[in-house]
């Protein structure tokens, strides 16, 4: 099996989240009277494009009220509520930082979400779910986190129901040379703990497992003038407007300088994909 580093978890660990949570949701409390996910969206949704991002993956996605939707990597669980809310599905989120996952289950509740959204510590390449389980499977920013993606599509295969559907947005690198790409990124501390590859592999390494590649497009402009504001907003607020920096640190403005420089210099792209299972 390929290798989900302890170092991945230690590069997302933030010791005192859950507090730094708290405190996030009671300004966002004091400014609404009932919060919903949409306006803590910039503290939760833990990838580039943040809402919007993962508003289009949902239109994308077509999502049934009935399908029961497994969200890999699913961070604080952003994601995972905006679908349980826009679609009116049942979402479970599974991470690999445990942190992550209480984070998770405290936003959930503030938000009444806990009965459509559920968060569980696991491994993506050691899901603990029975074959054929789940309508759909969702990663947003965690491919690159896992060495071996040949295990990671069979695990995906294997939870998916006959004709189910895989949604990703990723990131992922152009040229084998990777020597170029800076880091620390959101995703990496550095160049050891990323598992970048080429759309290319991705797409035969699916086929391979047997997937069926719906819909690919290439989001990079988008993704380039996201972060673009991100950087903008925080060099206007300092840090003091909450944002992604609660999860990240005092890294996170520097690491979102190299990502665009990366995406800048033609090294990555940001990608989204819409692959099914067979039907039968
Ligand atoms: C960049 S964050 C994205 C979080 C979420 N998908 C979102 O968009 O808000 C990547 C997440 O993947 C998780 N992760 C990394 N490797 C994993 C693995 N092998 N199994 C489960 N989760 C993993 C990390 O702990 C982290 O929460």
């Amino acid at each position: 099996m390929g290798k989900p580093s302890t170092v991945t978890s230690n590069h997302y660990s933030q010791p005192n989240l859950s507090r730094l949570i708290d405190t996030a949701l009671s300004e966002v409390r004091l400014l609404n009277q009932t919060l919903d996910h949409k306006l803590i969206s910039a503290i939760d949704q833990f990838h580039i494009g943040g809402l919007r991002a993962t508003m289009d993956m949902i239109r994308l996605a077509n999502f049934m009220p009935q399908d029961l939707v497994l969200d890999i990597g699913c961070g604080i669980g952003g994601p995972s509520r905006t679908i349980a809310s826009e679609c009116n599905c049942k979402v479970t989120g599974v991470d690999l930082d445990l942190g992550y996952c209480k984070a998770a289950r405290t936003i959930s509740k503030s938000l009444r979400l806990s009965d459509q959204t559920h968060f569980i510590q696991a491994n993506a390449l050691h899901l603990p779910f029975e074959d054929q389980s789940y309508d759909a499977v969702w990663t947003q920013h965690i491919t690159m986190n896992i060495s071996n993606k040949n295990a990671l599509w069979r695990e995906f295969y294997r939870v998916l129901k006959p004709a189910g559907k895989l949604l990703m947005y990723e990131v992922t690198c152009t040229s084998d040379d990777k020597e170029k790409i800076k880091y620390p990124t959101p995703w990496a501390s550095k160049s050891e703990d990323s598992f970048l590859e080429n759309i290319n592999n991705y797409k035969e390494s699916l086929n391979k497992c047997g997937f069926f590649i719906e819909h690919l497009d290439d989001v990079s402009s988008m993704a380039k003038s996201s972060i673009k504001s991100v950087i903008e907003r925080i060099k206007q607020n300092g840090q003091h407007k909450p944002g992604l920096e609660i999860v990240l640190g005092g890294r996170f403005s520097v690491m979102m300088e190299n990502l665009l420089d990366s995406l800048n210099g033609d090294q990555l792209n940001v990608v989204r994909l819409l692959a099914a299972k067979s039907s039968s």
